[in-house]
């Protein structure tokens, strides 16, 4: 018998009367379906090297983060070989380049307008590392939202934001731009960036939203030794229960964009590594948007040693990389990749498709300005709302580290000696990466302070210059540090500020790191203060004056000297645009700090990394003196200075016991944990409660303590509230050693408490069905 293959017959029974009686009226495409229509038909007209152009995406102007510069920008532009520019924003900029896109090149395809907007555009918010302290996530969002308005009204579609490297070691500087430790909290951070940035709708096609890119994909944070762009190496178990939970977070957020990392992952770099980018980012978690890499990673490969300028390009475009920064390696390589057939047609297709669809959904098809005009840009930028949210988002971040014998709040009377390097610096308190923002405009402690306080009497002295490292500083002034090397002797500049301290009622001294010390190729092997400040503390010490430490810095520090000695500490971080005068209004009490650390404070350096969820080991160190088969040090203990999760406030809580709905629980069940916290003090305040678990014998050896809930709730003076935590089926679950996410039945203790050390604990059991 003749076979009718099983198309023509699908065909043929489409044309039968009976079925042309039933047929129904064509359903409306779908939006998915317009997309793809429209993008095939204008890759339809594409030629082979205007589809690599769409790969390139090139760096006007500063900012440049590599060796690297892009060249022959506009002739590319008008050839149809550029698909996206980062580093340029205003109206101005942006239309004239995307004019030229428009009106020159052959099929008059928009560019994409990228930048690095990382804690606010042109009103500065607190660094990653701050905004996390405060475990607020509306107020995270808000920060988000509000960089998304002055981006687009800017110019800009895609902002280089959320990072959410998990960082456990504070040498690495770029522990500043990232959640902190925790991948629990990190991944409600990241879903609460990316929902600020797109809008809590992912539609891009609005004027005031931008797409966002998850970055560093991925393990950046791991970099052996803190040293930036260093290796990566790491089980699969480790990667996906604590490193890999934020990305897949802002991944099923809906984030448009992710960031290849620089850094090698387990033998090959994150930027050729296909089980990375296609096996785990697109097949595992479904991810939908386009990848980018860093800053010239595709070449970097070659140092990484995984071969030449041809071989890194397939190696990158095989991987499912689809749009190199600034290297320009794509736009010298494809064409040769796909003739020697080291890479396909269809990968640059998908590719190319990929980058054309984020342009698709961000409207740029329809209106290539998206609606932006000089007047928009100017009622919109720095508005006074968007100065106020600073304002209350820095104070909200800020952490009272110690706090003896109530030294603060301060009284607006009497005499302050305000001392340290960085009392009266505009251009550290808005950190770095600050992008856009006019450190010309933003608040330093000295004029906070001022403003708050007109009648006390502030005498300043800088006692210590940030490093006294002339190589130090050169570096740091290289890349926008702005800071002069006081002449005078180390001698001189304590003994003047010692002077000032005799003659106050009380010292603040500001004293940390320069914005630069933090950041991207930043890492430090000394985690302590820089310079002469520790010498200058120790001076101010000896004058029996209460001493009041205002820290700026961008990781956590070695501050054991500082925290047996200062009267009290805030952490301030660098806390952006209005950060001096958020400093005043925790300072004088005006707000009640309620910020936690969100990243370990070690004792030494010696110790990192030094994090809260860490394993037991068969040997765990309980303080026994002279048990020495332990696995501890013989110098120091293995407690943190300050541990995660820790922070002060004004007034005082007290826990109740925490109390379950049950004490066995089914694998389907959800558990409520609730438990009293009670303000105790004279203050009203904010408390974040948390709540970890503990998962005691499992399959593979699990953390002491995991974060799996927390809650920031205000408690007036004497009240008390009784919260309830929900612990669902997926809490319990983690990856086992198939990869599996799996619940295994057994004991598992609560911990509830006001940090990851000082706790009160519960138990139950789940059950097996
Ligand atoms: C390098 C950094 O690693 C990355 O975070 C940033 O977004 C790019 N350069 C672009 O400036």
């Amino acid at each position: 018998m003749k076979r009718i293959p099983l198309a023509a017959l699908a065909l043929a029974l489409l044309a039968s009367p009976a079925a042309q009686a039933q047929k129904k009226p064509a359903a409306a495409p779908t939006a998915d379906q317009k997309m793809k229509q429209f993008i095939d038909g204008l890759m339809g007209k594409m030629t082979q090297d205007e589809k690599i152009g769409q790969l390139n995406l090139v760096s006007v102007g500063f900012d440049v983060t590599g060796p690297v510069v892009s060249k022959d920008v506009d002739a590319n532009i008008r050839k149809g070989l550029v698909g996206g520019v980062f580093n340029t924003f205003t109206p101005v900029a942006i239309r004239k380049l995307q004019e030229m896109a428009l009106k020159e090149s052959r099929l008059h395809i928009p560019l994409m307008f990228g930048y690095d907007v990382i804690h606010g555009h042109r009103t500065i918010f607190p660094i990653p590392l701050g905004l996390a302290a405060s475990w607020d996530m509306a107020a995270v969002e808000q920060s988000a939202r509000i960089a998304a308005e002055e981006s687009t009204a800017d110019g800009l579609d895609w902002v280089f934001s959320p990072m959410v490297d998990i960082a456990r070691d504070a040498r690495w500087g770029r522990i500043a731009e990232g959640a902190g430790e925790d991948p629990y909290l990190g991944s409600r951070i990241a879903r609460a960036m990316v929902r600020g940035y797109q809008g809590p709708g992912n539609d891009l096609t609005k004027d005031n939203t931008v797409m966002a890119c998850l970055k560093h994909f991925a393990l950046y944070g791991a970099a052996e030794a803190g040293r930036d762009y260093n290796t990566t190496d790491m089980s699969l178990q480790r990667m996906y229960n604590e490193y890999l939970p934020p990305y897949k977070a802002a991944v099923d957020a809906g984030v448009g964009s992710v960031m290849s990392s620089f850094n090698d992952v387990n033998g090959t770099p994150a930027t050729g590594n296909k089980w990375l980018m296609t096996d785990l980012l697109r097949k595992q978690w479904g991810f939908k948007g386009f990848v980018v890499t860093d800053y010239t990673a595709i070449n970097e490969m070659m140092e990484h040693g995984m071969g030449n300028a041809a071989q890194v390009s397939a190696l990158a475009l095989n991987a499912g990389i689809d749009q190199d920064m600034v290297g320009e390696i794509y736009l010298k390589n494809v064409a040769d990749n796909i003739k020697s057939g080291a890479v396909s047609k269809a990968q640059l297709d998908a590719a190319c498709r990929r980058i054309l669809e984020a342009k698709y959904k961000l409207g740029l098809f329809q209106d290539p300005y998206r609606n932006v005009s000089a007047q928009r840009a100017t009622s919109t930028l720095v508005k006074p709302e968007f100065i106020a949210a600073a304002r209350d988002i820095a104070r909200k971040s800020m952490v009272l580290l110690k706090n003896e014998r109530s030294t603060l709040p301060l009284k607006k009377t009497g005499s302050i000696a305000l001392i340290g390097p960085l009392a009266n610096r505009q251009r550290d308190v808005i950190g770095n990466w600050s992008g856009a923002g006019d450190w010309k405009q933003a608040v330093s402690v000295e004029q906070g302070l001022r403003a708050a306080a007109p009648s006390l009497k502030i005498t300043y002295a800088k006692g210590a210059n940030i490093a006294d490292d002339a190589q130090m500083l050169e570096r740091l002034n290289a890349h926008g540090g702005d800071l002069e090397l006081d002449k005078r002797s180390s001698e001189e500049m304590i003994r003047e500020a010692v002077q000032v301290a005799q003659a106050a009622d009380v010292v603040v001294a500001v004293v940390g790191e320069s914005q630069g010390m933090t950041g991207e190729a930043a890492s430090r092997s000394d985690i302590g203060l820089p310079g002469q400040q520790l010498a200058l503390l120790k001076a101010l010490k000896a004058t029996g004056k209460p001493m009041v430490l205002v820290l700026m810095n961008g990781r956590p520090m070695t501050l054991p000297w500082e925290n047996q000695n200062a009267d009290a500490i805030l952490e301030t971080w660098f806390a952006g645009t209005q950060a001096g005068h958020a400093i005043a209004d925790v300072l004088f009490g005006a707000y009640n700090p309620s910020g936690k650390i969100t990243a370990t404070f070690p004792q030494v350096v010696g110790q990192v990394p030094l994090y809260y969820n860490h394993k037991n080991t068969g040997r765990p160190f309980g303080g026994e003196k002279l048990d020495k088969y332990k696995s501890r040090y013989l110098d120091v203990s293995n407690e943190p200075l300050y541990p995660f999760g820790y922070g002060l406030s004004y007034t005082t809580f007290s826990y109740g016991k925490p109390t379950l709905s049950k004490t066995t629980l089914s694998p389907t069940e959800t558990l409520e944990v609730k438990v009293t916290v009670q303000n105790t003090g004279n203050y009203d305040g904010e408390e974040v409660a948390q709540l970890y678990l503990r998962d005691v014998v499992g399959s593979i050896s699990r953390p002491v303590k995991e974060l799996k809930g927390f809650q920031k709730v205000m408690l007036k003076k004497g009240e008390s509230k009784t919260l309830t935590f929900r612990l669902a089926p997926n809490d319990l679950k983690f990856y086992n050693n198939d990869l599996k996410f799996v619940a295994e039945p057994g004991d598992f203790k609560v911990f509830v408490g006001g940090n990851s050390r000082d706790v009160q604990e519960v138990s139950f059991k789940l059950a097996a069905k």
